[in-house]
């Protein structure tokens, strides 16, 4: 399968990603992505923290702040914007929700 920047990816309907809730998924590109059911709204981020690739899974989400579990540097998954200390910003993706299915921008 060739994935292009443009290629929008399934993830499948979602229905059991419960507010609150959170799981990883590995795109066919090889990336981890962290999905989380934040205040009503599924978010898309990169899995890893851009300090030193900690598990952003393990960390803590408050609101739609998420921080990450080892040096506590936290982004708004909105928009991958640093909040705090943080120095740098967080990859987000883009998602669609078309026909009762989600689909990840590459
Ligand atoms: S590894 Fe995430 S803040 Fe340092």
């Amino acid at each position: 399968m060739t994935v292009s920047a443009d290629t929008w990816l399934p993830l499948g309907p979602l229905d059991d990603l419960e507010d609150g809730e959170r799981r990883e998924v590995t795109l066919p590109t090889g990336k981890i992505v962290l999905l989380i059911h934040a205040e009503g709204k599924i978010h898309a981020v990169c899995a890893d923290c851009p300090h030193q690739d900690t598990p952003l899974a393990e960390g803590s989400v408050e609101g739609t702040i998420l921080t990450c579990p080892l040096h506590f540097w936290q982004w708004d998954i909105r928009t991958g914007e640093e909040v705090g200390i943080a120095e740098l910003p967080l990859e987000i993706f883009e998602l669609r929700h078309t026909d009762g299915e989600w689909f990840i921008r590459a």
